[in-house]
C-alpha cells in the first residue's frame, strides 16, 4: 500500500487530524458489501464537526468540546422495564391489533432470550378470516429524551409482504414536537427510509452531507418535513445500500443504527455487522469519526430546537394501513394485504431481534478534555471514572505517539 512509502511523522498528523488513518476505509470488505457510509474525507476540512481525534472529543461547530455519555441502556433481562404498551387502533390505520403486555408475555410475542437477545414479534401461529387484524406490540419508552445519541444493535428486522416495522422517536402532542423515523420500511424493500415529520416550516436542506438519496413525488423532491402536506409524507432520505432493510439486512447479521439528535442537525448512520466502530462497541461511541451518515436534517432550514423536543422511542409492527396497505398493489407481493394477513406463516419474519439500546447524552467539556463545573455537580448520573481515565489515557498516547 501507498502509506508503506510515508513518513511516520505524516501518518501521525492524519492519524491526528483525521481521526482514523485513510486506509482504514479501505476494509476488503468495503469492496464486497455495499453499507459501509461513504468517507468523503474533503469534507472533514469544511465542517468542523467532522473534526474529532483519537481520544472521542467531538467538537461543535463553535468550537466547544463535548463526549456522549451513557445515560441509559435498554438490554437483556431488564430491557422490558421502562416501557408502556401500546393499545389503541393504529393511527396509521394498520390492520393490527397490538395487545397490552400481560398478552405480549402470555402470547411469547415478546421476551427475552436466555443469552439476553431481546425479542418482538407479531403472532405468526394464528390463522385468520379474511379481514380480520393480526395481533403484534408497539411499545413506548417511559422515559423522554431532549436530544441524544441513541444506538440501537439489532440482529434483525421485521420484514416481508404486509408487514411495515418502524423504530422511532416521537414527541407529544404530534406533530408539534417531531417525530423521527430511525428504521422503517415495508414488504420486500431493501433500502431503509428516514424521515422527519413536523409542524410547518422545517425543511431539509439538500446540501448538507449524507450519503443517502432524497425521494421524489412526480418529480418533486420530499424535502418539506410538515405533517400536513403530500399526506403526511415527510422528509425522507432512503439509503443507497441494499442492506439497510430487509433479506439482505437479515442475512448479513443486522448491526448498528445510530441516531444522533442535538441543536445542529439530527443525523442517523447505519453500520452493517462487520463494521461496526470499534468506538460504539467499546461504549464511548464519537460520532465525529463515523464519517458522512445515511441521512441528515441540518439546522440550515429547520431549527432543530423549536421543531423537536422530548421524544419516547418507540418499537412497533403494524400491517397494511397507510403505507403498507396503500402500496401493496404496486409490489411483487401477492393477492391483496388483507389476504396476506390470514397465514400465520406469512410472519415468521415479523421479528425484532435486538442486542442492546443504549442512549447517550451530550456533555461539552470545558478546554481540551477537563469537565465543566456543570457536570461535576451532576455526578449523580455521571460516572466520573468513566470519562476522565479513558479521555486522560488517549490524550497521553497521542502525546506519545
Ligand atoms: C457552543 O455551541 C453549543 C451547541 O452546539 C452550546 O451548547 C455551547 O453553549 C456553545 N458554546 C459557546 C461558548 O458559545
Ligand atoms: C390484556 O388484554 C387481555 C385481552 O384483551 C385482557 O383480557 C386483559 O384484561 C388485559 N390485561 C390488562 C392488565 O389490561
Ligand atoms: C411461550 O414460551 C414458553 C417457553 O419457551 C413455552 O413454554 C410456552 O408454551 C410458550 N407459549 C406460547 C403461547 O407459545
Ligand atoms: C425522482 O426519483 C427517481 C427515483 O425514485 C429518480 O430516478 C428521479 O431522477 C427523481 N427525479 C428528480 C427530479 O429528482
Ligand atoms: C431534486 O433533487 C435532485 C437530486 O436528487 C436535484 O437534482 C433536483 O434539482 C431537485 N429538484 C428540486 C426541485 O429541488
Ligand atoms: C432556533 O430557535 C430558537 C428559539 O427561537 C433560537 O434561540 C435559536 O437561535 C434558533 N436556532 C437557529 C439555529 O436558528
Ligand atoms: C423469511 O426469511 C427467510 C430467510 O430470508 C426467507 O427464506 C423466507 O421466505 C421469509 N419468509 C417470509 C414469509 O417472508
Ligand atoms: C414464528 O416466528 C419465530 C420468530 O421468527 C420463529 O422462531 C418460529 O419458528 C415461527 N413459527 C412458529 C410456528 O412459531
Ligand atoms: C485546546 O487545544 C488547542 C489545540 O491543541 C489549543 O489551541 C487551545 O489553546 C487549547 N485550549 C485549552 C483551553 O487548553
Ligand atoms: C464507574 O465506572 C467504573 C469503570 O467502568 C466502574 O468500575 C464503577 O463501578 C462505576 N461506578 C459507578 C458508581 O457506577
Amino acid at each position: 500500500m501507498i502509506y508503506d512509502a510515508l513518513p511516520l511523522s505524516l501518518l501521525a498528523i492524519i492519524f491526528l487530524f483525521f481521526g482514523a488513518l485513510p486506509g482504514a476505509v479501505a476494509d476488503p470488505l468495503a469492496s464486497r458489501i455495499d453499507w459501509l457510509p461513504r468517507f468523503r474525507p474533503s469534507t472533514h476540512f469544511v465542517d468542523l464537526q467532522q473534526r474529532t481525534t483519537r481520544s472521542g472529543i467531538n467538537y461543535n461547530p463553535n468550537g466547544s468540546a463535548f463526549v456522549w455519555l451513557q445515560q441509559d441502556e435498554y438490554s437483556g433481562k431488564t430491557f422490558f422495564d421502562k416501557w408502556t404498551y401500546f393499545t389503541d387502533p393504529d393511527p396509521t390505520q394498520g390492520h393490527v391489533n397490538y395487545v397490552n403486555q400481560s398478552t405480549a408475555i402470555a402470547k411469547n410475542y415478546t421476551y427475552v432470550q436466555a443469552d439476553g437477545t431481546v425479542i418482538m414479534k407479531a403472532d405468526n401461529t394464528s390463522t385468520l378470516p379474511l379481514g380480520a387484524y393480526r395481533d403484534s406490540v408497539r411499545i413506548t419508552s417511559t422515559t423522554k429524551y431532549n436530544t441524544g445519541l441513541f444506538i440501537l444493535d439489532l440482529n434483525r428486522a421485521p420484514w416481508g409482504c404486509a408487514i411495515w416495522p418502524a423504530f422511532w422517536t416521537v414527541g407529544d402532542n404530534w406533530p408539534a414536537n417531531g417525530e423521527i423515523d430511525i428504521l422503517e420500511g415495508v414488504h420486500d424493500n431493501e433500502h431503509n427510509q428516514i424521515a422527519w415529520h413536523t409542524n410547518p416550516g422545517c425543511l431539509l436542506d439538500p446540501n448538507a452531507i449524507f450519503t443517502g438519496t432524497i425521494p421524489n413525488d412526480s418529480g418533486v423532491n420530499r424535502t418539506n418535513c410538515d405533517a400536513n402536506v403530500d399526506s403526511n409524507s415527510g422528509c425522507d432520505v432512503v439509503e443507497w445500500s441494499r442492506a439497510s432493510y430487509g433479506p439482505y439486512f437479515e442475512a448479513q447479521g443486522g448491526g448498528v443504527l445510530a441516531m444522533k439528535w442535538d441543536e445542529n442537525d439530527i443525523s442517523v448512520w447505519s453500520f452493517f455487522r462487520a463494521a461496526i466502530p470499534a468506538d460504539v462497541a467499546a461504549g464511548t461511541p464519537s460520532p465525529a469519526s463515523w464519517g458522512p451518515p445515511s441521512a441528515m436534517l441540518k439546522n440550515t432550514q429547520c431549527n432543530i430546537t423549536t421543531y423537536f423536543a422530548w421524544h419516547s422511542i418507540v418499537f412497533d409492527i403494524t400491517f397494511c394501513g397507510e403505507w403498507a396497505g396503500n402500496s401493496y398493489a404496486t409490489t411483487n407481493c401477492p393477492g391483496t394485504c388483507d389476504e396476506r394477513l390470514m397465514d400465520p406463516t406469512n410472519f415468521d419474519n415479523a421479528t425484532w431481534s435486538i442486542n442492546s439500546l443504549k442512549v447517550y447524552r451530550k456533555q461539552l467539556l470545558a478546554g481540551n478534555g477537563t469537565l465543566t463545573a456543570a457536570a461535576r455537580t451532576t455526578s449523580g448520573t455521571l460516572n466520573i471514572s468513566k470519562i476522565v481515565l479513558p479521555v486522560l489515557v488517549m490524550a497521553l498516547l497521542s502525546i506519545v505517539w
